[in-house]
């Protein structure tokens, strides 16, 4: 391009209002967002009350201090567009406001959540935003409305780029640093052209709380946590600090084993998913709180350097993961997805880790490693022979720290 067709072009750029506003908020997301999200254990049946009553339970479980700090409301909080076209909430559920809402989950140090849809019904059935991009976001910025966790029912006909494209745009017109959690389900690769748009992308269709099942509902699945897992495969180089790979909310404390839930956990922050509670925070056992409150687990997908597990080995049920983390450390992780446990006797020189795509090896024959077991404590290190019993449906998970 000569000199001057390069700067009628920039002028050109410069002079279109959609280019001006087009990129995302940056900063948001840094590393994959935590909180809490009403659908997987509420569906429709949610009200402010419950809104509430989970913001106090994070602060009072301590979650909110363990990382945790979105409160997200998902469908059906709709009421109808009023003579303006402006969304109201159902005034019967949520009859003290929206705004409200967030001051009071504001007032707790978490920030709020909101669920819309590309088409002009959300998947429950409620308005969607297709027409309305601008006026909603608008509306949610108003609201202090933190994050916007956007779904793709009723888009025969729409092109996903576009659609998507046009709801950032409106966020960034707002002018509210809102985290936009697409959930397109991975349908038109995300992964691929997601990374500009929004802060994560779904991968896959929603979860369901088993461990390797499809539940069919006729033209669309839900899926367990091990098929889930196995959709992730190629997808760890399009992620990192500010676009994540979404696995879906987590289904700990829904009715897997603890084996299958700390399982569950521990995949998902060894793949940097966001950390997003599926449970009922006011109601939870002991167990329960344990493994979404484990601090060693959370600093594994917390961790800043950004990177996602790959998988360096596979036997019949076993499978071993390893994690760059800063400062040179690592985690690593076997999982047994077979139905009995397995004793492990693993010779840590039996393998190099080579990370291909981050450019990342380990190497134990040229150093020793000292470990911490992230969910017990315990520690050793690798000039030893790593002998441990892998539960069925469970993991054993560690950070390496070099030094013996
Ligand atoms: C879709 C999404 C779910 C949930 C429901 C709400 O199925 O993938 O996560 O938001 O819609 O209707």
């Amino acid at each position: 391009m000569n000199r001057r067709a390069s700067l009628i072009l920039a002028a050109a750029i410069a002079a279109s209002p959609a280019a001006a506003w087009a990129q995302k908020f940056d900063g948001l997301a840094a590393t994959p967002q935590m909180g809490w999200n009403s659908w997987n254990r509420f569906a429709c049946d949610i009200d402010e009350k419950l809104i509430r009553e989970t913001a106090d339970a994070m602060v009072k479980t301590g979650l909110k201090d363990a990382g945790y700090q979105y409160i997200n409301i998902d469908d059906c909080w709709h009421g109808a567009r009023d003579e303006h076209g402006d969304i109201q909430p159902d005034p019967q559920r949520f009859p003290s406001g929206m705004k409200a809402l967030a001051d009071y989950v504001h007032a707790r140090g978490l920030k709020l959540g909101i669920y819309s849809d590309v088409g002009d019904k959300t998947c429950g059935g409620r308005p969607g935003s297709r027409g309305h991009e601008y006026q909603d976001a608008k509306t949610y910025a108003a609201w202090g409305i933190d994050y916007l966790k956007y779904d793709w029912c009723e888009s025969k006909g729409l092109s996903a780029v576009g659609a998507y494209t046009t709801m950032r745009d409106a966020i960034r017109a707002a002018n509210r640093p809102i985290l936009f959690s697409l959930c397109e389900w991975g349908d038109n690769k995300p992964w691929e052209w997601a990374p500009e748009v929004g802060h994560s992308w779904r991968t896959t269709g929603d979860i369901y709380p088993c461990w390797d099942c499809e539940l069919s509902a006729g033209t669309w699945s839900r899926w367990g946590v091990m098929r889930i897992l196995d959709m992730q495969a190629g997808l760890r180089k399009y992620a990192g600090p500010g676009h994540w790979n979404d696995m879906d909310m987590l289904e700990v404390g829904m009715g897997m084993t603890e084996d299958e839930d700390r399982s569950h956990f521990s995949i998902w922050a060894m793949l940097n998913s966001p950390l997003i509670l599926g449970n009922d925070l006011r109601s939870m056992p002991e167990s329960v709180k344990k493994i979404i409150g484990r601090r060693d687990v959370i600093a594994i997908n917390q961790d800043p350097l950004g990177v996602a597990a790959l998988r360096f080995w596979k036997q019949g049920p076993v499978e071993l993961w390893a994690k760059p983390l800063a400062n040179d450390e690592w985690a690593f992780m076997v999982l047994n997805r077979g139905e009995t446990a397995l004793p492990l006797h693993y010779d840590w020189k039996q393998n190099v880790i080579d990370d291909q795509v981050f450019k990342h090896q380990l190497d134990f024959s040229k150093a020793t490693w000292h470990w911490t077991d992230a969910w017990t404590g315990k520690t050793g290190d690798t000039s030893r022979r790593l002998d441990a019993t892998v539960p069925a449906h469970g993991v054993v998970l560690l950070r390496l720290k070099k030094g013996a």
